[in-house]
């Protein structure tokens, strides 16, 4: 049995803060200390206690002046898309066809999907993402790649292979009854083989057809315990091609609902234009808007609604999508996030952004007795943050003198080079 104790500032969340100033909403301590037994937390707390309680002669790290916190979860993050951030077009359905639709054909190809497994997670990890829920590419092969290189670093991670049989390259489609038996190949092989979580993943309404979105119904009603991720109103006129498409349809995502994906393991990548009864529909069904700032602003999508959303009652999750997204970095995310809401003129405290990139992204997932807090019996994936990263920051970081002003700065300013260092399941990676 290894041991090792973490000593360090360590931030942990309890809830969502209600307030800049929720100080019962997480567990901070100054001089604090993590336990890690077999890949898990055993004991947290003060240094002082954690240290009493450790096996005599344990390995100790010490990451002070760094905080310590659960590694960074990415809810929305596309697998193939790694050459495709920071391509030049107008809108989403443009930025679709001229780049990503190509790209992703290159995901047939067995060695380049196994070579971008590896580029992908050395991104993720460089940036302090120890978890994230990825679409593969339409090829069943690209989530074998996929899955296989996350086994091999004991990773925590969700794919899927996507599923698209229409308004795509033929080279990029497969059918209803394909996508389903790659699906079922796939859960098969790989949910629950080391900490691989398999998800289905019709890509969005426009690119399957009736019969593609009955097959994703069934598979998820095979499989209950399995998340599903799709696209929701990212974009208007994608909105009015669904909705020519599912001419039945109340509206986009009464879509979904139709064919039972609307259930409360649904990840919905955007969910930007929504009417109050779509709202009211999600909430209902407890499925979870995935806000993708950085992606929104670069595709020029729209302004994600966070107030209403969580008028509503909608639950809720912040990721990169990448390669939609600009940048691997949850903090940059954050920051646009933030940005996002000072345009439409409301608050984002900076402690609802990282509960939101830690237990709230664990808890979207359904995943938080594993991930995104620092509680004893969590898997030990953990990242130190250092709000003196760069030399701005720390000319900056003289005159912090609270928590909250450390994790603002960090989020406006920061980004890999604020992650000093990342634990995957206990091990220094
Ligand atoms: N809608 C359907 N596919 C995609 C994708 O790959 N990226 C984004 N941002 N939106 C999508
Ligand atoms: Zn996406």
């Amino acid at each position: 049995m290894t041991a090792r104790l973490l000593r360090g500032r360590t931030l942990s969340f309890k809830s969502r803060p209600q307030a800049r100033d929720d100080h019962a909403s997480y567990v901070y301590e100054e001089d604090g200390a993590l336990l890690i037994e077999n890949g898990r937390i055993t004991e947290a707390g003060t240094y002082a206690d954690v240290k009493f309680k450790s096996p005599i002669g344990v390995e100790v790290i010490d990451h002070r002046p760094h905080l310590l916190m659960a590694g960074f979860i990415d809810p929305h993050i596309h697998f193939p898309q790694m050459q495709v951030t920071a391509s030049y077009a107008a809108n989403l359905l443009e930025w679709l066809n001229t780049y990503t639709f190509v790209e992703e054909q290159r995901f047939a190809d067995a060695s380049h999907s196994a070579r971008f497994a590896m580029l992908f997670f050395d991104e993720l990890l460089r940036h302090g993402t120890t978890t994230a829920a990825a679409y593969c590419s339409v090829h069943k092969g690209s989530a074998d790649a996929f899955f296989t290189e996350a086994q091999r670093r004991n990773l925590l991670m969700v794919g899927g292979k996507v599923m698209m049989d229409r308004n795509a390259p033929e080279a990029l489609t497969d059918t209803a009854q394909s996508s389903y038996d790659d699906t079922k190949a796939v859960i098969e092989t790989w949910h629950g083989k080391g900490r691989n979580h398999v998800a289905i993943t019709p890509r969005f309404a426009i690119t399957s057809t009736p019969e593609q979105l009955e097959a994703a119904g069934t598979l998820a009603r095979e499989h209950p315990e399995l998340l599903i991720q799709t696209h929701l109103s990212e974009n208007n006129a994608e909105i009015a091609y669904t909705l020519e498409l599912y001419p039945s349809a109340r509206d986009y995502t009464d879509v979904y609902a139709q064919y039972g994906l609307l259930t409360r393991k649904m990840l919905l990548g955007h969910a930007i234009h929504l009417a109050d009864r779509e709202m009211d529909a999600i909430a209902d069904a407890g499925s979870v808007a995935v806000h993708c700032p950085t992606s929104n602003l670069f595709l020029g999508s729209g302004l994600f609604d966070l107030k209403r959303i969580k008028e509503h009652g909608v639950r809720t999750a912040i990721a990169t999508d990448i390669g939609g997204g600009s940048s691997y970095s949850l903090l940059r995310t954050l920051d646009e996030a933030y940005k996002i809401q000072q345009f439409r003129g409301n608050r984002l405290p900076p402690i609802e952004s990282y509960w939101q990139a830690t237990r709230g992204n664990a808890e979207a997932l359904g995943l938080v007795e594993r991930i995104g807090t620092l509680e004893p019996g969590s898997d030990a994936d953990i990242i130190a943050l250092d709000a003196s990263a760069t030399p701005a920051m720390k000319i900056r970081m003289e005159t912090v003198q609270t928590l909250e002003e450390e994790l603002f700065l960090m989020q406006t300013m920061g980004d890999d080079r604020s992650v000093r260092a990342v634990y995957v399941a206990g091990e220094a990676v």
